[in-house]
């Protein structure tokens, strides 16, 4: 058995190796062949950006809201891929309006899910749209969620290289999908509106430009929306560089109060943390509360202070009453 073991781990560390030696030797092998460095700084082009796009639209017509059966999921990568046929510096939010147009669907009211700076955790924590529907679980923003798209920038071909961020230039395709995508959520948002923001982001939990400052909040509508209220999440174990009323929090709360919002603020709002800490269930902070945490003391120390002699009998009686 244990020979075995050391025969495994002996495999594992060469397999480890090989794979870390040729990761970086890709790109370089890919320049001496001639191609030319990354122009952008992003990332480039997924691969097989139509299939999964048009795969997404599907699914989400087919499984998750069967009654929007009579969008046309052709009709809207049509509509979307003309950003892609456009210089990479050249697409302004408005080149997504008939894209918008056609994809746009109602929110259930009460169930919008705004975010900065918690991507993952907003993912898992809206379970696919079941628990609440985040920018993501709308089929405008489903179909580009994690991907990047961009036409070369001299040739009528999809940049599989690398494509624009903002530090390149402002008008990408991606940034202007994504605002266009945005200030459509929030507007068809309704009811109490809720906002994810990571009090462990160093450089603050609420961005004071970024897409939620800039497009979604301007575009909340003050009839519709009945009050708003705002998650402050920590990592599990600090650091807590922000809590609600604090720095750029209280920036937020003092602007949403000065559009006559009805607003809250909550610290670690307990069911966000609780899925966090699924990740982390034996630190200190994720223990339930003070009662659990004691059952939890005390059930080995009924094992190891009572013999076997007492909970054998226990158990023999118990299982005599249950056969009568
Ligand atoms: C969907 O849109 C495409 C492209 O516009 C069109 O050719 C097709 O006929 C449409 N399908 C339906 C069922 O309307
Ligand atoms: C979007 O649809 C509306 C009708 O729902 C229409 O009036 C408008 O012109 C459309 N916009 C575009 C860009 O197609
Ligand atoms: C919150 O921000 C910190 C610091 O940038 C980061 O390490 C962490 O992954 C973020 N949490 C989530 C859920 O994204
Ligand atoms: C793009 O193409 C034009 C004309 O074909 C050429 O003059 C220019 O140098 C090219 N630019 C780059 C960055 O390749």
């Amino acid at each position: 058995m244990a020979a075995g073991g050391c025969a495994r781990s002996g495999l594992r560390l060469p397999a480890l190796l090989l794979l870390l030696l040729q990761m970086p030797l890709q790109p370089r092998a890919g320049g001496a062949a001639g191609a030319a460095p990354a122009r952008w700084s992003g990332p480039g082009t997924v691969p097989q950006l139509q299939s999964v796009f048009l795969g997404r639209c599907a699914e989400f017509l087919a499984l998750l809201r069967p009654e929007l059966r009579d969008k046309n999921c052709t009709a809207i990568w049509e509509a979307f891929k003309v950003v892609l046929e456009k210089d990479p510096c050249s697409v302004l939010p408005s080149d997504y309006d008939l894209f918008i147009n056609l994809s746009r669907h109602s929110i259930p009211r009460d169930k919008s899910l705004f975010w900065e700076n918690n991507h993952l955790l907003v993912t898992s924590f809206a379970e696919n749209g079941h628990r609440f529907v985040s920018l993501s679980n709308v089929l405008y923003g489903m179909v580009g969620d994690f991907l990047t798209w961009c036409r070369q920038k001299n040739d009528s071909g999809l940049d599989y290289q690398s494509c624009p961020t903002s530090e390149d230039c402002e008008n990408n395709p991606v940034d202007s999908y994504w605002k266009s995508a945005s200030v459509q959520y929030a507007k068809d948002s309704s009811g109490v509106i809720h906002v994810m923001l990571n009090g462990s982001e160093p450089t603050g939990a609420y961005p004071v430009k970024g897409f939620f400052a800039d497009f979604e909040v301007p575009n909340l509508q003050k009839d519709k929306v009945t009050r708003i209220e705002i998650w402050v999440m920590h990592e599990i174990g600090g650091p807590k560089l922000e809590s609600c009323g604090e720095g750029s929090v209280k920036i937020l709360e003092e602007r949403l109060e000065k559009m006559g919002f009805q607003y809250s603020c909550i610290d670690d709002y307990q069911p966000v943390k609780l899925l966090k800490c699924v990740e982390h269930s034996s630190h200190p902070d994720c223990a339930l509360n003070l009662a659990v945490a004691s059952v939890q003391r005390e059930v080995p120390s009924l094992y190891a202070g009572q013999s076997v002699s007492f909970i054998f009998p226990l158990l023999v009686a118990l299982a005599s009453v249950a056969q009568m």
